[in-house]
């Protein structure tokens, strides 16, 4: 008999008919009613999560599993990806339901529904747009910068490494059901005649670590470590749902202990020290959303296919933790009022004369005021924006979004001076191209060999040959989900903060890791990014070694102070491994050619280690279900590397994959000039931290620990070399058909015998985009475009200026004025009666019409929505950008402790257009 366990309003009697008659019509009731409900389901569980974040926030209690779901949460266009796959899931469960016993779960829905009911549960959830193949362009300019969200890289392929498209899978999924449900959600379950272990577990009885009990790795500093996090940030995020909140039953996976999808908790075991008083039996954990065709939906393909997950970057190292993975994001995080190519960059605030990341949406409260003791109010600083949601993680993010939105604002406004006829979109573009060329090649070259070792190295990343489009570049679940977490075992658990001559700063001391987590006040309150930054080419990395795996900070605080309400990393890795279906550690030696673990001498033998062979098979009493995450970190490592032969492999083989297929890797042939590629060989990160910091003095090696002051160089010294953006001068008079033409008011850039032309601002284009060159008649094609002035004032046109204003068009621009004699208000919004004088009259229109054009810039350009003001006093948000001011010392191995490191001063008004604190200049 079939159970119906949902749509109880519909009586089983009622449902069978309904089903004979209606059941695969496209238009069926059937179809119609569980899209409905799906709908209502989807969208009651988003509300109530909402509602629920804003009711804790406005608490001050927000746990850390709500940290983790906030910048897991997705944003944008992978919004859209997920709800699509969500409310597919849910419309096909609801059918199931309706229709199947619990028993035949698996059973196909093409069983049920007609091809045409499918499709239209495809159209209306918005999964059928998600598998949508896509036409790339043959533009020349596509072909010369990549896209923002990794498409058409690969022309055959579109969507390899494109953002929000399923992880590859390197081997077939491994679920409970074979299909879509993780192991370990029935607990009763047995896995080669035993139960898994819990996560929690594992975590407790072989990582937990004291935190003062750890050895450090005294070959590399820290910034070792944060590297490898900052170049995981530009090739992967994994979101979660926007709900927290169970869409079938309204279950809360914050509160609940009970499986019901999307809440997959990891269970506290008895007697384990997280459960103080009051606390819950178990940690809130939130699945990976599905990609739509896979899974529940995964009929849309023609073929049952087990859950997978999302990436919501783009795969490729190509700066998509700066610049973003998605057009509106990327749109958001750029300065469009200049035409500059520039980033935005703090209004509010500066660090000691140099840019800060700019704010992200105030909240109110906010939820990056977490570490403050004041939580309900206490803050005025945000969080921070950047490229990836996960920017103000911890404060050591925090730093490298900081530099490199220096290093690109200031490489844009050099290749300004040099390429005057270039529009503020071809610098941008071509900034952002150098900005990826420079993240490849320090990772490449100086990250991951010190993390594979020599040997690896060799075998996974020989010499470059050239760009192979039959190379799938996408990053692989088991890369994300396991092998490049490696390194959560390597981070040091204090954040080091250090004065000018390398020492304890006096001021603002080294802190544990837990509280620089969601902290940017820290960064403007707490003297900028320099001491932090010295902390971390100065303080060495955490060694990984078989008795010291993971410290406290990361399994008992993760992201909170109070333990009842934190997380733990390491049980966050193996659950999610289960979340995603990765198979166990022995397939993935298999796969990797390496020899199988099945007893514990075989895993006393690979693991070098009979204390962790033993305790392994305490927990996992096989070897074939260790989970890969903790099998593959508990290896020893290979000579010289950081990393056991399974990582070295699978790390290995993704960054070989990411090199070889992507098109635009820089020393494949035509992406920069011979001359732009030895200049860009030049590039380091010692280099980049000289230019973009007060700090003057460098090892040469950031990653290699180093003596102060003997191994530190000035940044002038040519052992830290300089790229020298000359390269990139473009001569428009050097072309096989003599100068480009100028178009009066225009911008042009070239590509191959192209040019193609722009107009200015408050201009636009008629006639052809583009030039071409006849190489051969060495002429230009005769039609050329003209940039006409676009009049912002015609009636057609919505009125730009307030409404009792008139417009009044202006070449390249437009004014607001006053009729007759009537003159504009202060703030430049309504008109009043003229006051005195006909010439008083006129500078008050005058200052009024640039008062309301500044407005309107800022209000059109900036976006910015002005938050509510806080308790603090001192940190008041007014009209003003204050700028922390401090002597940047020169280094001098005497220099006593400066003690006034650095002082909060009210200083320039705060200006209208993004772009009035410049760039720094080297
Ligand atoms: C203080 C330093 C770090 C903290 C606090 C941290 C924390 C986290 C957290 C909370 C997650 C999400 C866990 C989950 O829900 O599945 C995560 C994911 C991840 N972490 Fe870290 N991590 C740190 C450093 C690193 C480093 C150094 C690396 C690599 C070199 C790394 C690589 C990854 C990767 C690959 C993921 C998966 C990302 C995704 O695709 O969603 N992390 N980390």
């Amino acid at each position: 008999m079939k159970h119906l366990v949902y749509f109880e309003e519909h009586p089983v009697e009622h449902t069978k008919d309904f089903l004979s008659k209606n059941g695969s019509h496209p238009e069926s009731p059937l179809v119609k009613e569980a899209l409905e409900r799906a709908k209502q389901l989807v969208s009651l569980a988003y509300y109530r999560s909402r509602n629920r974040g804003k009711a804790l926030l406005a608490k001050g209690s927000l746990s850390a599993s709500d940290l983790l779901s906030l910048f897991k949460h997705p944003e944008d266009e992978t919004n859209v990806a997920v709800q699509a796959a969500e409310l597919m899931d849910t419309a096909v469960e609801l059918i199931r339901q309706l229709v199947y016993t619990q028993e035949k779960r698996n059973s196909n829905i093409t069983g049920i529904l007609s091809g045409r009911g499918l499709s239209t549960l495809a159209k209306v959830t918005g999964c059928a747009a998600q598998l949508q193949p896509i036409k790339c362009s043959d533009s020349c300019l596509a072909d010369k910068y990549r896209s923002i969200d990794g498409t058409c890289n690969n022309r055959k392929n579109p969507l390899w490494g494109a953002a929000n498209t399923a992880y590859a899978r390197w081997l077939p999924a491994d679920y409970e059901d074979g299909f879509s449900v993780p192991k370990g959600w029935n607990k009763l379950k047995v896995y080669k005649g035993f139960p898994l272990p819990l996560v929690r577990r594992v975590s407790h009885e072989i990582l937990h670590t004291q935190n003062e009990n750890i050895s450090l790795d005294t070959s590399y500093t820290h910034m070792l470590v944060e590297w490898g996090q900052w170049i995981d940030h530009d090739m992967d995020l994994t979101p979660q749902s926007a709900s927290t909140i169970s869409f079938m039953d309204g279950t809360d996976c914050s509160r609940a202990c009970i499986n019901q999808n999307p809440c997959f908790p990891i269970q506290i075991p008895a007697g384990d020290l997280h459960l103080g008083e009051g606390a819950m039996e178990c940690l809130p954990f939130i699945r990976s959303s599905p990609a739509c065709g896979s899974g529940e939906s995964s009929f849309l393909v023609g073929k049952l296919q087990p859950r997978e997950q999302l990436n919501s970057l783009t795969s490729f190292v190509d700066g998509s933790m700066i610049y973003g993975s998605t057009a509106s994001l990327a749109s958001r995080l750029r300065n469009l009022s200049q035409e500059l190519g520039l980033l935005a960059i703090n209004q509010e605030f500066s660090d000691g004369g140099l840019p800060l990341l700019p704010f992200a949406e105030r909240k109110f409260p906010n939820p990056c005021a977490l570490t403050r003791n004041c939580l309900v109010n206490a803050s005025d600083i945000p969080c921070f924006l950047a490229g990836d949601s996960r920017s103000n993680e911890h404060l050591g993010m925090q730093v490298l979004h900081t530099v490199f939105l220096r290093e690109s604002n200031r490489i844009a406004a050099t290749l300004h001076k040099l390429n005057p006829q270039w529009s503020g979109e071809t610098l941008y573009q071509e900034t952002r191209k150098i900005i990826g060329a420079f993240l490849q090649i320090i990772n490449w070259r100086d990250y991951v060999p010190k993390i594979l070792g020599p040997e690896a190295t060799k075998t996974y990343l020989p010499p470059y040959s050239g760009y192979n489009e039959s190379v799938d570049p996408s990053i692989s679940n088991v890369f994300a989900t396991a092998a490049f977490r490696f390194a959560h075992v390597t981070i040091n658990p204090f954040v080091s903060r250090l004065d000018e001559n390398y020492e304890e700063n006096p001021h603002h001391p080294s802190i544990s890791l837990h509280q620089s987590f969601f902290s940017p006040w820290r960064i403007i309150e707490e003297g900028g990014i320099d001491p932090i930054l010295r902390g971390e080419i100065f303080s060495c990395a955490k060694l990984q070694t078989p008795t010291q795996m993971m410290p406290e900070e990361l399994t008992e605080k993760l992201f909170h102070p109070q333990k009842a309400q934190s997380l733990d990393l390491a049980a966050l890795n193996l659950q999610r491994g289960r979340d995603h279906g990765l198979l166990g550690y022995n397939s993935w030696r298999r796969f990797c050619g390496l020899p199988e673990a099945h007893t514990f001498s075989d895993l006393q033998r690979v693991l070098n280690s009979s204390y962790l062979a033993h305790k392994l098979l305490k927990l996992y009493e096989t070897p074939e279900n260790i989970d890969i995450w903790i099998g593959a970190i508990a290896e020893p490592l290979l000579p010289y590397a950081r990393v056991g032969e399974l990582l070295a492999c699978l790390l290995g083989r993704q960054f070989q994959a990411l090199r070889n297929g992507d098109r635009f890797w820089w020393e494949n042939e035509g992406v920069f000039t011979p001359h732009q590629r030895e200049q860009l060989a030049k590039v380091t990160l010692s280099q980049i931290l000289c230019q973009n910091t007060h700090l003057h003095y460098f090892p040469t090696d950031a990653f290699a620990s180093s003596h102060f002051p003997d191994d530190f160089v000035s940044c002038k010294s040519p052992q830290i070399s300089r790229v020298d953006l000359t390269a990139w001068k473009e001569d428009p008079t050097d072309t096989p058909c003599g100068p480009v033409p100028l178009v009066k008011g225009a911008y042009f850039v070239r590509c191959k015998l192209l040019v193609f032309f722009e107009c200015r601002q408050g201009y636009t284009l008629e006639g052809p985009s583009s030039i071409a060159c006849d190489a051969e008649e060495r002429k230009w094609s005769t039609i050329l475009p003209v940039c006409q002035d676009i009049n912002e004032c015609k009636p057609s046109r919505m009125n730009p200026c307030p409404s009792s204003l008139i417009c009044v068009n202006t070449p390249g621009g437009f004014k607001c004025a006053c009729e007759g004699s009537m003159s504009l208000s202060q703030d430049g919004t309504t008109c009043i009666k003229a006051p005195g004088s006909t010439a008083t009259a006129l500078a008050v229109a005058a200052a009024g019409i640039a008062g309301a054009i500044s407005l309107i810039t800022v209000a059109v350009t900036l976006h910015r929505r002005v938050g509510p003001i806080f308790c603090d006093p001192v940190r008041k948000r007014g009209s003003q950008t204050r700028q922390f001011l401090f002597k940047p010392q020169n280094f001098s191995s005497n220099s006593t402790l400066h003690t006034l490191y650095y002082t909060t001063r009210e200083t320039n008004k705060l200006t209208a257009n993004n772009s009035k604190t410049t760039p720094p200049e080297s």
